[in-house]
Formats: C-alpha cells, sequence, structure tokens
C-alpha cells in the first residue's frame, strides 16, 4: 500500500479543514437562508445549533478519522470491529459525491460569471453575453473546467496539493471578502441592510421550519457526515490537539457565514436604493439563485470605473470558496480508491472525476426534474441522518477507553475540562434527540 499522505503543519491542517467548511454554503447559502428565513431570527438558530449540535458531530468525525488513519468506508469497522458498519462511509462516499455533481455545476457557473464581467470589461460583448445565458453548452462546458481545476489539486496529494492550495487559497478569500464588506457598508441603503441583519424577529425564533433549514445548513456548511472530516482528521498527527483544532474550524466557518451575511444583506438593500427589486411577490427577500444571479448583478451593473472591478472580485470569491470545498469533497471517494485498490493516486483521480462528472450531465440534462432533488435529498435529508448515525457509532459502538485515548493524545490536560467529562454523553443522548425531534417535526408539519 501506498504511504499516507499528512498535512505538514497544524496552520495548514486548519486551512485545508476550514477551506472546506467554508464554500458556497456560507456566502451563498447562509445569506439566502437568512433572506427567506427572518433576518437575524434565523442567525440567532443556526448559531446555537452549530455550537450544540454540529461542533459535537464535527469532534466526532474528527477522532474517528485520527484515530483510523484510513479512509472513510474501512474507518468505521475499525472503531467498532463489525464490518458491516463500513455501510456508514459507502452512504457517506455517495452522498458526498452526489454533491459534488451539483457543486461543480454551480462552481461552473460562477466561473462564467466572473469571466462574463471580465469579458466586458475588456469589450468582448458578444462572449460576455454567452456566459451569462443558460444554455446546455455554456453549463457543461464550465462545470468540466470546474471539475478539471479541483482534479489538478487533488491529483497532487495531501500536503502538496490540497494543503498547499489550501494556505494560499483562504487568505485571498478572506481579504476579498474584507474589501468588499467595506465598499458595500460604505453604500445608501447598507445601514437598513444591517439592521434586518443583526435584529432578530422573536415570534419566528421558535419556528420548527426555520430550525430544520438551520440544522441542514449547519451539517452542510462544516461538511459533516460524509467523510470530508474524517478523512481530514485521517492526516492529522497524533500530537495535535484535537479538541482545540476542531472548535478553530468551526469558528472559521461559522465566521465566514456572518462576514458573508455582512456582506449580502446589506448589498441587496444599496440595491434597492438604486431601485432593484428585492422582494418577490410574497413581500419576503428574494433568496437562491435569483440573488446571485439577479439582484446582485443588478446592483454590479450600476457599477462604473474602478467599482467595474467589484463583480469580479465577488464571483472570484465564491469560486476560491467552492473551489477548496470541492477538493475536500473529491478527496473522499480518491481517499479509497488509492488506499483500497490502487495505490495509485492520479489514476484514481481521473476515473472518479470522471464518474463524478458523468453524474453532473445527467442532472444538466434533466436539470428541472434533478437539481433540486439532489441538492434537497443530499443535504437537508442524508447529511443530518448521517450524522445522526454517527453519533450512535461513535457513542455506543466505540470503546469508551479508546476513545477517550485518542482525545487525550496531543492534549493530556484535556480530562481537567469540561469537555472531556461532557461531550462523550452528549453525543451519546442528547445529538441524535435534538436530529431526531427536527426530522420528527418537519414530518408532521
Ligand atoms: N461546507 C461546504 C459549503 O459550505 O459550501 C459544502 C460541503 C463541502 C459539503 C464538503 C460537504 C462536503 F463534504
Amino acid at each position: 500500500m501506498a504511504t499516507r499522505g499528512e498535512f505538514s503543519s497544524k496552520f495548514g491542517f486548519v486551512m485545508a479543514a476550514a477551506g472546506s467548511a467554508v464554500g458556497l454554503g456560507n456566502i451563498w447559502g447562509f445569506p439566502t437562508q437568512v433572506a427567506s428565513n427572518g433576518g437575524a431570527a434565523f442567525v440567532f438558530v443556526y448559531l446555537v445549533l452549530t455550537f450544540v449540535l454540529a461542533y459535537p458531530v464535527l469532534m466526532a468525525e474528527l477522532l474517528v478519522g485520527r484515530y483510523a488513519k484510513s479512509n472513510s468506508i474501512d474507518a468505521y469497522p475499525k472503531i467498532t470491529n463489525y464490518k458491516k458498519s463500513a455501510f456508514l462511509g459507502v452512504w457517506g462516499t455517495l452522498t458526498v459525491s452526489s454533491i459534488l455533481a451539483f457543486y461543480s455545476i454551480v462552481g461552473g457557473w460562477l466561473m462564467a460569471w466572473a469571466l462574463h464581467y471580465f469579458t466586458s470589461l475588456i469589450g468582448l460583448t458578444a462572449i460576455a453575453a454567452w456566459l451569462v445565458e443558460f444554455s446546455f453548452e455554456r453549463n457543461i462546458l464550465f462545470t468540466v473546467l470546474f471539475s478539471i481545476l479541483t482534479l489538478l489539486i487533488v491529483r497532487q496529494g495531501v500536503a502538496a496539493g490540497i494543503e498547499r492550495w489550501s494556505v494560499r487559497l483562504m487568505p485571498i478569500l478572506l481579504g476579498l471578502m474584507s474589501i468588499l464588506i467595506v465598499y458595500v457598508g460604505l453604500q445608501r441603503g447598507a445601514s437598513e441592510g444591517w439592521s434586518v441583519f443583526i435584529f432578530p424577529n422573536f415570534s419566528r425564533v421558535f419556528d420548527i421550519d426555520l430550525a430544520i433549514s438551520a440544522m441542514g445548513q449547519a451539517f452542510f456548511s462544516l461538511s459533516l457526515g460524509v467523510g470530508t472530516m474524517l478523512i481530514y482528521g485521517s492526516y492529522l498527527s497524533k500530537s495535535e490537539n484535537m479538541v482545540s483544532i476542531g472548535a478553530l474550524v468551526a469558528l472559521v466557518d461559522v465566521g465566514v457565514a456572518i462576514l458573508a451575511g455582512a456582506l449580502i444583506i446589506p448589498a441587496m438593500y444599496v440595491a434597492q436604493a438604486s431601485g432593484v427589486d428585492i422582494l418577490d411577490g410574497a413581500g419576503n427577500l428574494i433568496s437562491g439563485d435569483g440573488l446571485v444571479f439577479t439582484v446582485l448583478p443588478a446592483l454590479f451593473d450600476n457599477m462604473r470605473g474602478l467599482a467595474s472591478l467589484v463583480p469580479i472580485g465577488f464571483f472570484t470569491l465564491l469560486l476560491v470558496a467552492a473551489l477548496t470545498s470541492s477538493i475536500s469533497m473529491l478527496e473522499v471517494p480518491v481517499s479509497y480508491i488509492t488506499e483500497r485498490k490502487s495505490g495509485d493516486r492520479a489514476k484514481a483521480c481521473y476515473w472518479v472525476a470522471g464518474a463524478i462528472l458523468l453524474a453532473s450531465l445527467i442532472i444538466l440534462l434533466n436539470f428541472d426534474a434533478l437539481f433540486g432533488l439532489v441538492v434537497s435529498l443530499t443535504t437537508e435529508y442524508s447529511q443530518p441522518l448521517l450524522g445522526l448515525f454517527i453519533c450512535v457509532i461513535v457513542g455506543w459502538f466505540w470503546n469508551r477507553n479508546q476513545l477517550l485515548e485518542e482525545i487525550r493524545l496531543g492534549n493530556p490536560e484535556i480530562e481537567i475540562t469540561l469537555f472531556w467529562k461532557i461531550w462523550p454523553v452528549y453525543l451519546q443522548f442528547v445529538c441524535p434527540l435534538i436530529i431526531l425531534l427536527l426530522f420528527y417535526h418537519s414530518f408532521q408539519s
């Protein structure tokens, strides 16, 4: 078997894991959910669920990965001594591959839009117009290009590919975002957006549908359940303090989501101040692709001079965020095939990326029927359910002494902390209960 890759530094790991977590879910999904779920009420519930539910599950995945030091399909049997528990890894791998299939399509759109603003800037108007037309040719071309970018990075391996690129791309992302927030914040109308974003409408805080959306968003945003965090954990050295590293990743993820909200919600009100419609027929803020491909471009169209660089910056920001996530998704099946079958990473990359591209093609050919369906099945149902199974397997089937020993590695003082005393029992009882209750209510309502 080929030797396993490993992250070369703690910083590299945090950038890669935060890079996986920070993606379209933060910069697009989160503001969209805030817009359609009563502003700051959603922010509040999302924050609570991230810390009481998603962070504990993240820790479980990271610990399983580092203990097993293997791909996600072989990892669960190692902690349970029960071969059939491999189903969890298989299910996660299928889910993450389906997520990557739609994510690459969206990644392609972002490339096309970034290029659109660039080509219009240099006067290539016909090309610029084609780039934002929703055609099958454009969609497939850019899905392929996005997949090639993902593949090229993953092919280089853990330290030389994933880590090196995450360390470069994540600071670019934060820099671009800060510049855009300041720019938008100074425009007319921004302050109204800020107040929608900051002051919760408390009547919506106990809305069960809102909580379900927030749970899905929290699992998607932290890349949970599907083996991504598990595999990144498996590339981490036994001398690292997992509890604090996991907390850091969760904090960066939440921080970027909040920053994205602070960029996009005010941007919508700036758009409104310049005459753009930001409410739908029912009087709610426009969300989803209408927000990213209609409302914001209408705002961008008013920008002249130096400001015309803003949309290029914005779509590049989204693209960078998507790329650091897509590489983490591709790594899940690639690591399995490399470790179990060929030993040849490059070959595994070509096969897996080819198969996922085929899935993207099928989605594109049946766009109306499949796109929304795949998004909702994978992110709203599969990810939280996988999270539920992980809590059960780690909480109930992993030998408690082995589990505690894994937490202690790299962090001997942990025994006096609350995490040590509470987390294992919490994961066993409370997390599954919250997930089950939320699901139960969602089927009732
Ligand atoms: N966390 C990513 C985002 O917020 O866009 C999405 C994601 C990445 C989901 C990796 C699942 C995954 F395995």
